[in-house]
């Protein structure tokens, strides 16, 4: 819109104009990768306009520059409880802190991903947001705020931007595809919002009889599909809900099967089972959703959930429900599918931390998915994409897939680099994967594994492959914690305290530190486990263990794939 102002000026010639600088500084704090896909094709269409990017990831940026630079982007998402990215916390620390310089002669925008069924939705693009203007930067396109399903507010939030900057620099977008190519892999033609079909090839329980749990080794072939990944490298699946769950919505609501309803903002329509099958997200409640769905009924009870001074319990309300739950507690049935649809969330796929690498599978990818299964406020609850993937994915089926690469989790750039791996339960995927990588390339670095789940006798993932490459020196130690096949409680950090001294000595040799599954109680506690052998074997001070994991955190000697 703002590029009909009058006296346009004639491109390349922009009389008393400020000259404004072609240089765009693109800064990325992502946790699972989505950011930086986003930011490599903004990063490619400015190139394409004849601007030169600096992508960096937010806890590799000299922050002296910021000082000299004219135009900042920033992706960011955020974690947990409205907290930064790993890569993002000492940026975000700085920015906040008195060290932060003025920036009046900074221009920025902001695109925040997030979701809504979390509390502190977007939090820390918003802090990003706020503080650069606080310290004199100006705003040249408002922040965007991505819910799951980003790609259409991602895409507008470019476009704004994109716009912004050519109209401010006004010079003739030079076409320089030369580097533009630089910043991307082989091209494939399939992506996140074009996912290849992956056949499967192989569908296993690798738990044993009798275990709680069950865990799904999943084998998809990637012939034709052009895609390259890395160990530490995510797979996207777009699952599909269980069909029991769609029937019992589409009953509960009086609707029919059949009728068409639109699956995306072009007005494509598909048959409302299929549509709800695969097309929208029913499993997850979120706030925006109850206002949207307040609007469609006469019955005040769910405004009367959203009144302020009721926060505690529409959080309790959010937590564990589905559309099902709500739909029934809340009378929406009559509401047209139409319009009911039109609030849904689209889909969001899965991601999963590959299992394989593809030096030792060429053409394949592998996964290891635990089956979440549990009975809650009456009724039997399954996980989307695992329940799939347990009950109605045989070898033969296809999957919609996309390969996410995770820059955040990577093998040490030396092969002779020791490397530490801690991952419990399903955990210890990518570190399959990290093996194998290093089994086929031959490297010599040594490997510590440190893994655990509740019983040896059933529940030992990828047992034997382990043990194969103990006896092959591809992995030089491994260190198991069964939780529940002794009276006290053993888990991964005991043993890691267990072996201080030699856990220290590998650190001191320049191990890399990584950890792979559970967020809130495991990865937690092995952080406190790093710490305390800093302090008990190297006598940190409290305060110096906290700075010195911060600082292999930044020289990426201490990575975390955390769920
Ligand atoms: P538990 O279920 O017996 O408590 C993989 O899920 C393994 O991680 C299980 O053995 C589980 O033990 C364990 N686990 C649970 N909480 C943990 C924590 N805070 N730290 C480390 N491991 C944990």
């Amino acid at each position: 819109a703002a590029a009909a102002t009058a006296g346009t000026p004639l491109a390349g010639t922009v009389a008393n104009a400020v000259p404004v600088s072609k240089e765009v500084t693109v800064l990325v704090g992502s946790q699972t990768g989505n950011c930086n896909g986003l930011a490599k094709k903004l990063s490619k269409k400015l190139e394409e306009q004849g601007f030169q990017v600096t992508l960096s990831a937010m806890s590799a940026f000299k922050t002296n520059n910021l000082k000299t630079i004219q135009h900042l982007l920033v992706l960011v998402s955020t974690h947990g409880e409205g907290e930064p990215p790993d890569n993002a916390i000492s940026f975000h620390e700085y920015l906040h802190s008195k060290r932060a310089p003025r920036l009046e002669g900074l221009r920025f925008s902001v695109l925040a991903l997030g979701d809504t069924s979390y509390e502190f939705f977007c939090q820390t693009g918003k802090d990003f947001d706020k503080r650069l203007e606080e310290l004199g930067a100006k705003r040249i396109a408002p922040r965007v705020d991505c819910d799951v399903d980003f790609d259409e507010s991602a895409a507008e939030w470019m476009k704004q931007v994109l716009g912004a900057l050519s109209e401010a620099s006004a010079v003739p977008a030079a076409v320089d595809p030369g580097s533009a190519a630089l910043l991307s892999r082989t091209e494939s033609e399939y992506s996140r919002t074009n996912p290849f079909q992956a056949e499967v090839l192989e569908n296993l329980n690798l738990n044993g009889r009798g275990s709680s749990r069950e865990t799904r080794h999943v084998e998809l072939s990637l012939e034709g599909s052009n895609f390259e990944y890395e160990p530490g490298d995510s797979l996207g699946i777009y699952p599909e809900n269980h069909p029991r769950l769609v029937d019992e919505l589409i009953e509960a609501m009086g609707w029919k099967a059949e009728e068409p309803v639109a699956v995306n903002k072009n007005g494509e329509e598909q048959p409302l089972r299929e549509a709800l099958l695969r097309h929208f997200e029913i499993t997850v409640l979120t706030k925006p959703l109850l206002e949207q769905a307040a609007k469609l009924t006469p019955d005040s009870s769910l405004n009367e959930l959203l009144e302020a001074g009721r926060e505690q319990e529409l959080r309790a309300y959010l937590t564990g429900r589905d559309l099902l739950d709500l739909v029934q507690d809340h009378n929406l049935r009559g509401v047209p599918a139409r319009d009911f649809t039109a609030i849904m969330r689209k889909m969001p796929a899965r991601l999963y931390s590959i299992a394989s690498s593809s030096k030792a599978y060429p053409d394949e990818v592998h996964v290891t998915v635990r089956t979440v299964r549990y009975n809650a406020l009456g009724r039997d609850r399954y996980g989307v994409c695992s329940v799939q993937l347990a009950e109605r994915v045989q070898s033969g089926a296809t999957l919609p897939v996309f390969i996410q690469q995770n820059s955040n989790f990577k093998l040490p750039e030396s092969p002779d680099t020791p490397i530490i791996m801690i991952g419990p339960g399903t955990g210890v995927a990518p570190f399959r994967a990290f093996l194998g990588e290093r089994e086929e390339t031959g490297a010599a670095g040594k490997a510590w594994l440190f893994y655990g789940d509740q019983h040896f006798a059933t529940d030992f993932l990828y047992q034997v492959e382990w043990q194969g490459w103990l006896k092959s020196g591809v992995l030089t130690r491994m260190d198991v914690a069964f939780s529940r096949d002794t009276d006290q409680k053993v888990y991964v950090q005991h043993r890691m305290m267990e072996k201080s001294r030699e856990f220290y000595k590998w650190l001191q040799e320049g191990a890399c530190v990584y950890v792979c599954g559970d967020e809130k109680k495991m990865a937690h506690d092995v952080h406190a486990a790093l710490a305390a052998i800093l302090e008990q074997e190297g006598k940190f001070s409290p305060e110096e263990a906290a700075e010195y994991l911060t600082r292999m955190q930044q020289q990426k000697r201490y990575q975390r794939d955390v769920y």
